[in-house]
């Protein structure tokens, strides 16, 4: 059982963070920054992927080895700045099947509202990994889940870059059955919804717009 937060403190995944929360560091290396770091905390969410033992030999002897017990996973990009975490962990998990969620903000509620969301079939079957670099307020993020869980999803886990305490509980009280992979947990939200310190607007730092 995961615990509801885990802070990956690594020191490549620390490093790498730096780097990337720096404003000078240009597009092209924020995305191969953001695409390293998307393996490491695949590495931490996928921890306690349950095994098998298969019979194989090697050159020298017979024996029983591990494997991965076929386990049918599926990623989840939240739009459009997941889409920079997904192609590292889909080399990491070739098999993973792959869905979007697409939201937008209605300027008067304030709400989140969908506006494209496809995903893989069998998701009640599957290991569900959704990912966003910016846990914020955690409205998006939440409501993602939501159309995850209505879609069939039950086991899900939530996989994020960096995160503000107020994002961490917003997804605690909404889905206290998701645990939360990430790199850090920032000190606040500033009036804009910009996690502080942060790296900015994660989309635009690694699409190159503003
Ligand atoms: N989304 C971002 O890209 N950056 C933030 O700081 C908050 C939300």
């Amino acid at each position: 059982m995961m615990e509801h937060l885990t802070v990956v403190k690594h020191p490549l995944v620390q490093h790498k963070l730096t780097l990337m929360r720096e404003q000078e560091t240009p597009t092209a290396v924020f995305r191969q920054l953001l695409r390293e770091i998307s393996q490491l905390l695949a590495y931490e969410i996928t921890r306690e992927l349950p095994m098998e033992m298969k019979r194989i030999e090697t050159p020298v002897a017979p024996m029983d080895a591990p494997v991965l017990a076929g386990r049918k996973m599926a990623l989840v990009s939240i739009l459009r700045a997941g889409n920079g975490l997904l192609d590292g962990i889909l080399e990491l998990i070739p098999s993973a099947r792959v869905g979007f969620v697409g939201l937008y903000r209605d300027e008067e509620t304030l709400e989140p509202v969908q506006y494209y969301f496809k995903a893989p079939e069998n998701l009640g079957e599957r290991l569900v990994i959704a990912v966003d670099p910016m846990l914020a307020t955690g409205n998006s993020s939440a409501a993602a889940i939501d159309l995850l869980k209505d879609a069939g999803a039950t086991d899900i886990r939530f996989l994020c870059l960096l995160a503000a305490p107020e994002g961490v509980e917003r997804m605690k009280a909404a889905h206290p059955d998701v645990p939360i992979v990430t790199a850090a947990v920032d000190e606040k939200l500033n009036e804009k919804g910009y996690i502080v310190p942060g790296l900015g607007d994660a989309g635009d730092r690694m699409f190159g717009t503003k």
